[in-house]
C-alpha cells in the first residue's frame, strides 16, 4: 500500500510504482530553469514560455485561477491563437508566451475585463453574470494575422483522469446522437483526433474541446506549449520564424529536455492523482434525482464502467456538445466547431475554492452561474433550472457542491 494516496479517494493503480510516481511529481512541482544551467535534469525552460512549473497552472493538482495573489491576470489562463481552421497564427505560433528567458522578450500578455449582464429568473430573483472580454496587450512581436482568432483556456483539475483514460471507448461512443436520432435536442459527438504517440486518428478525450487522445501527450503538449520544453513528441522549441532570439537561442542546445523516462514518469503521476470518493447517501440519490430529472444527466453522464468493473461518475459524457454562441471561442479543432466543448466533468466540484472560476475560459464565479451560461443544446436543461423553485435550485447547487 501506498503512502502517497489517500484512502478516501477511488485508487487508480492496486501496487504503485511509488519510485515513478514521486520522480513524475517532481518533474511536476519543482520549477524549470533556462540552459545552461548546473541542474541539467530541469533545465530547457523557454526561450518562450507561460510558466516554470506545472503546479503553477493546476495549483494542488486543480483546476486553475483566474487571478494571481497580486491582482493580475493568473498565468493559469492561457491565450490559443489560430487563423481559420489553421491553429497557429505566423508570428505568435500555436499559444502566446507571458514569458520569455533573458535574451528572449515575451509575446505578450493577457488582459481580463468584464461586462455585468443581470438574468432575471421566472420567479423574480435577479442575479449578476460575467460576460468576459478579455484581450492581449504588450505584443512584442508586431501585429496579428488580421483574421486571428483567440481562444483563452482556464486550466483543469487533473484529478481523476487515469480513471478516465481507463473508460472503454466504446462505452463512450454508446452515448453518440450525432444527428439526435432520439429527438431530444442533444446530439453528443466523439471528437476524433490525430495522435502523434500512434500516428493514427484516435478518440479525443482531453483538454476543453477533447482535441488529444492520450495523457502522455497532453503531457509532452503542455510541456513544449506552456514550458518551451522538448521532448520525443516535439523535439522543436515553441519559436515561429520570424523569432530570431528564440530561434538563436534554441540552436544553443540541441538536446531534448525531457527524455521519455522523465515524460512516462510525469504521466504515471497524473495517471494515478485520485479523485474523492463521494458517499452515495439518500442526500446523494434526492439529489441526483433532481439533476437527472431536468435533464443535466444527458450530458453530464454519472455512471461507467471501467473494464475490471469498478463505476465511476465523473459527470461527463466525454463528447461535444454545441452551448451556443454565448460560450463560442471561434476555435475549430479537429470535429469540434466553434461552439462545441467536451462536457466538462463535475467530480471534484466539491474542492471548489472561491478563487477558482468554471468554465472554459474561467468566466463564472461560482456553479449558478456557470449553468446560466449554458445555451445550445444545453438550452433546454437551463431554462428547466430556472424554473425550478428557489428551494429546488439550492438543493441542487448542494449536490453539486458534494460531488
Ligand atoms: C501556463 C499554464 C499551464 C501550464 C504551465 C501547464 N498547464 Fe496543463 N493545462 C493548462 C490549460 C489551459 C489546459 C486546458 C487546455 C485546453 O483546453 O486546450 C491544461 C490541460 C492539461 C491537461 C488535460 C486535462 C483534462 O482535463 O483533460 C493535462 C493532462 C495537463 N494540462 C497536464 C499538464 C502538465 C503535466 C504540465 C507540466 C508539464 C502542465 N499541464 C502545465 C494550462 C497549463
Ligand atoms: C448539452 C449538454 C449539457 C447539458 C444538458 C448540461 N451541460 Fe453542463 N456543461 C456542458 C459543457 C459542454 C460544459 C463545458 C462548457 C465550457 O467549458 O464552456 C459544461 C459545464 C458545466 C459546468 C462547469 C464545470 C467546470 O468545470 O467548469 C457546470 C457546473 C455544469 N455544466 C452544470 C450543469 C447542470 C447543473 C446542468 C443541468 C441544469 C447542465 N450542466 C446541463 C454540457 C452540458
Amino acid at each position: 500500500m501506498s503512502c502517497v494516496l489517500f484512502f478516501n479517494t477511488q485508487l487508480l493503480s492496486s501496487n504503485l510504482d511509488d519510485d515513478k510516481f514521486i520522480l513524475g511529481k517532481s518533474f511536476f512541482t519543482i520549477p524549470w530553469v533556462a540552459s545552461p544551467s548546473s541542474t541539467t535534469a530541469r533545465d530547457g525552460l523557454g526561450p518562450l514560455f507561460s510558466a516554470n512549473t506545472c503546479i503553477s497552472c493546476h495549483p494542488s493538482n486543480g483546476r486553475g485561477n483566474l487571478y494571481s495573489k497580486d491582482g493580475v491576470t493568473s498565468r493559469s489562463l492561457v491565450a490559443r491563437l489560430s487563423v481559420g481552421n489553421v491553429l497557429k497564427e505566423p508570428n505568435y505560433g500555436t499559444q502566446i508566451s507571458i514569458n520569455g528567458t533573458v535574451n528572449t522578450p515575451f509575446e505578450a500578455k493577457i488582459n481580463i475585463h468584464f461586462s455585468k449582464k443581470n438574468i432575471i429568473f421566472p420567479d423574480g430573483e435577479i442575479v449578476e453574470i460575467l460576460k468576459p472580454n478579455y484581450s492581449l496587450k504588450d505584443l512584442n512581436y508586431g501585429s496579428l494575422h488580421k483574421n486571428t482568432n483567440i481562444s483563452y483556456r482556464m486550466a483543469t483539475s487533473l484529478k481523476g483522469l487515469g480513471l478516465i483514460s481507463q473508460i472503454p471507448n466504446e462505452q463512450i461512443l454508446s452515448k453518440e446522437d450525432e444527428f439526435d436520432k432520439n429527438n431530444d435536442g442533444i446530439s453528443g459527438k466523439a471528437n476524433w483526433v490525430y495522435s502523434k504517440i500512434t500516428n493514427k486518428i484516435e478518440l479525443g478525450k482531453y483538454n476543453h474541446k477533447a482535441n488529444v487522445a492520450f495523457i502522455k501527450e497532453q503531457v509532452a503538449n503542455a510541456a513544449h506549449d506552456d514550458m518551451g520544453l522538448t521532448s520525443s513528441l516535439n523535439p522543436n522549441d515553441n519559436c515561429t520564424n520570424s523569432q530570431e532570439n528564440c530561434l538563436k537561442e534554441s540552436a544553443l542546445s540541441k538536446e531534448i529536455d525531457i527524455p521519455d523516462f522523465r515524460l512516462d514518469a510525469i504521466s504515471y503521476y497524473i495517471e494515478n492523482l485520485g479523485i474523492k470518493r463521494v458517499k452515495k447517501d439518500e442526500e446523494y440519490l434526492k439529489g441526483l434525482k433532481l439533476f437527472e430529472s431536468i435533464g443535466c444527466a444527458k450530458c453530464h453522464s454519472s455512471s461507467f464502467t471501467l473494464s475490471d468493473g469498478r463505476k465511476i461518475s465523473p459527470f461527463s459524457d466525454f463528447l461535444l456538445h454545441d452551448m451556443g454562441a454565448d460560450l463560442s471561442d471561434g476555435r475549430v479543432e479537429f470535429k469540434a466547431s466553434e461552439s462545441e466543448f467536451r462536457t466538462a466533468p463535475l467530480w471534484g466540484l466539491s474542492t471548489l475554492k472561491k478563487e477558482q472560476r468554471l468554465l472554459h475560459d474561467g468566466r463564472a464565479r461560482n456553479i449558478q452561474e456557470a449553468i446560466l451560461w449554458h445555451g445550445g443544446e444545453a438550452l433546454k436543461a437551463k431554462e428547466n433550472y430556472m424554473n425550478l423553485e428557489k428551494k429546488q435550485r439550492k438543493k441542487l447547487i448542494e449536490f453539486l457542491e458534494k460531488l
